[in-house]
């Protein structure tokens, strides 16, 4: 279990400092999958790096299974089993696919490795032996640094927006994927993401905005809320109908 103790974060920004985090409160349970959402900006990016010791807080205490790692560092915290997919993957430049999964997974197995890469919709035969460099697409990219958090046995997997860039074909794969992971481990699973197949997958939805949980709730009634969202500017309703009241649209 994972929890997060009115956790504050304040970064140095190009204008002074700048609080990203503030008194975030959390209990991320084992076997359970959470999904953070919200508004662009709104601090859930930053929620992963406080967790994965990339961000230290100026408050509060982060806890994994009791124990306190608020001051843990990254490869400390990672050794204990916590992991982030980032939402921008870094080029692991001169390495090898399948030497980067076999360091992952601990295993030189070729079919492990190469079931790692179908479950991400890779195709092995493709990829194994081709050096990670800057011909690799950003969908590519993000797959295989996927399959890397895939391969290690975690207590936590954060993956922030694993849909980005990747088309739907592997999207689908990249679900079922999440699903299995959910059903053979006790992974506590943290997806952030804007996609309601993605929301789909929660038993708890978070819903992070201006730095602060706005909202815990269940992935039925944020699907509610969403579908509920009256997205459509007044005079553009009216417009259809032939009205004129233009002027008085104030959205
Ligand atoms: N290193 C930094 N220095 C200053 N400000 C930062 C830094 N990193 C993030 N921020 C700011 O913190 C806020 C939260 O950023 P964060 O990346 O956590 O948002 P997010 O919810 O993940 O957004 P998105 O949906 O766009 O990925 C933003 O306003 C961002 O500009
Ligand atoms: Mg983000």
């Amino acid at each position: 279990m994972l929890q997060l103790i009115n956790v504050s974060v304040t970064l140095e920004g190009d204008r002074g400092k700048v609080q990203v985090l503030k008194e975030i409160s959390l209990t991320l349970e084992n076997k359970k999958i959470y999904v953070i959402t919200g508004p662009n900006g709104g601090g859930k990016s930053s929620i992963a790096k406080a967790i994965m010791g990339i961000y230290q807080p100026a408050a509060g205490q982060i806890l994994l299974d009791g124990a306190d790692i608020t001051h843990m560092e990254i490869h400390e915290r990672a050794r204990l089993g916590i992991g982030y997919a980032f939402q921008q993957p870094s080029r692991f430049k001169g390495i090898k696919v399948r030497d980067l999964l076999s360091w992952a997974a601990g295993t030189d197995n070729p079919t492990d490795i190469c079931d790692l890469l179908y479950d991400v919709g890779l195709c092995a035969q493709d990829y194994l032996d081709r050096e990670i460099n800057a011909s690799f697409s950003g969908g590519e990219l993000k797959r295989i640094e996927i399959a890397s958090i895939l391969a290690r046995n975690l207590k936590v997997a954060i993956f922030d927006e694993p849909e980005a860039g990747i088309d739907l074909w592997s999207f689908q794969k990249l679900t079922e994927t999440i699903e299995n992971l959910n059903e053979k481990y006790d992974t506590t699973i943290v997806l952030i993401s804007h996609q309601e197949r993605i929301l789909q997958l929660a038993d708890q939805v978070i819903l992070v905005a201006n730095g602060r949980i706005s909202e815990i709730t269940s992935r039925e009634k944020i699907l509610e809320d969403i579908e509920s969202l009256d997205t459509d500017c007044r005079c553009r309703k009216n417009c259809s109908r032939g009205g004129r009241a233009v002027a008085e649209c104030n959205r």
